[in-house]
């Protein structure tokens, strides 16, 4: 036992960094918090899809930030109309989440395959997400493609929480997924 400032410690093994390559060390970002991403085509198709790549852009004026993949249709419906919704799914949703993250609406009608409930939202076209915790209504302010991939900029004009008290956010899927791919959470 090892004394430090006079309170007795476990010796544990050496603690240090080890240089290694980027792809083996970014799976210990993973368990990675998922969010739902909807938009309407001009046509009013309704889509959905699963994102990984999500944070909060600015508190004043509130904003988010996706990164999203140059094939995503989901991308191209942004481009059409400068809008979307950022939803947390709800625990139940693990499957829909799988099923939106899996599949391109480009040539699916994602919303009724996987039986996720829309609602019209106030300010923008794209919909809210029935089940889900929370919906933030987005209009773009920015996209950016700092590499390959695309983030997207999103002032929130609108926010919803579901009516159902203690209903709980699904925080992530059982296993970490990547653009393109599915991949462990652990090496
Ligand atoms: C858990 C999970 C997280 C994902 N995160 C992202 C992401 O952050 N960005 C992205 O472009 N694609 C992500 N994907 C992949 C897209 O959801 C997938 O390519 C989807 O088919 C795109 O749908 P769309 O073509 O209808 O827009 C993720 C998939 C899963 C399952």
């Amino acid at each position: 036992m090892a004394k430090v400032g006079g309170i007795q410690q476990k010796q544990r093994p050496l603690n240090m960094q080890k240089l290694i390559p980027f792809e083996q060390a970014i799976v210990r970002k993973y368990p990675e918090q998922v969010v739902l991403v909807t938009t309407r085509s001009r046509e009013g198709k309704a889509n959905v899809m699963t994102a990984g790549w999500s944070t909060i852009a600015s508190e004043e004026p509130p904003m988010f930030v996706l990164g999203i993949a140059d094939e995503a249709y989901t991308l191209e419906l942004i481009r059409q109309t400068s809008q979307f919704v950022v939803a947390f799914p709800s625990e139940q949703m693990a499957e829909q989440a799988l099923f939106a993250g899996s599949h391109s609406g480009r040539d699916r009608d994602k919303p009724a395959e996987a039986n996720i409930g829309l609602q019209d939202g106030v300010a923008v076209k794209a919909p809210l997400i029935r089940d889900a915790v929370a919906n933030f209504e987005c209009t773009l302010v920015q996209m950016l493609k700092p590499g390959d991939c695309h983030l997207v900029i999103g002032q929130v004009v609108a926010a919803h929480v579901n009516t159902v008290a203690g209903l709980h956010r699904l925080y992530t899927l059982a296993k970490g997924h990547v653009l393109g791919g599915v991949r462990q959470a652990q090496p």
